[in-house]
């Protein structure tokens, strides 16, 4: 058995500890938004978070995850429902066309914005490089990553009056 923990809830699974990450979240959790690309760590369509760095899951053994914390494009949502600012900007721009390489894209993100809260083009280009759209969504990307570093920055300057 496999001890996992993903978006917080504990998992036990009976699978082979080479088993891809990205197999065990989507069939064996049953959490589908992460999606299989080209399974060769070449598109970041499988990307989540591992301790809160970006990691390919299509090329990362499960065994590799065993004692961290793995967050999915589900586990960005706050318990109470509330939307990541990413996720509510891809909404504002209207980031997707097809939308299957769009949670790496907002994986990948949200890894830039809790890294760089005002990321430059040059900044976003560099950290996006690697998630591939087929679409040619990179235009609305940053724009949506921009959106998203606005509002982050301004709940963060919101005062405490309590
Ligand atoms: S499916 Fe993992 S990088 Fe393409
Ligand atoms: S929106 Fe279609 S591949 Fe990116």
């Amino acid at each position: 058995m496999i001890e996992l923990y993903i978006n917080g809830t504990k998992y036990m699974i009976d699978v082979d500890p080479m088993t891809p990450l990205l197999w065990v979240i989507r069939e064996q959790v049953g959490l589908t938004g992460t999606k299989f690309g080209c399974g060769i760590a070449q598109c970041g369509a499988c990307t989540v978070h591992v301790n809160g760095k970006s990691v390919r899951s299509c090329i990362t053994p499960v065994k590799a995850a065993v004692g961290n914390n793995v967050t999915t494009i589900e586990g960005i949502t706050s318990a109470d429902g509330e939307p990541h600012p990413i996720q509510k900007a891809w909404l504002t721009e209207q980031v997707p066309q097809c939308g299957y390489c769009q949670s790496g894209q907002m994986m990948t993100a949200v890894e830039l914005l809790n890294q760089i809260s005002s990321p430059t083009d040059s900044d976003i280009d560099t950290a996006m490089s690697g998630v591939i759209c087929r679409c040619g969504t990179y235009g609305r990307i940053r724009k949506g990553i921009k959106t998203a570093a606005l509002a982050m920055r301004s709940n963060a300057e919101v005062p405490d009056d309590g």
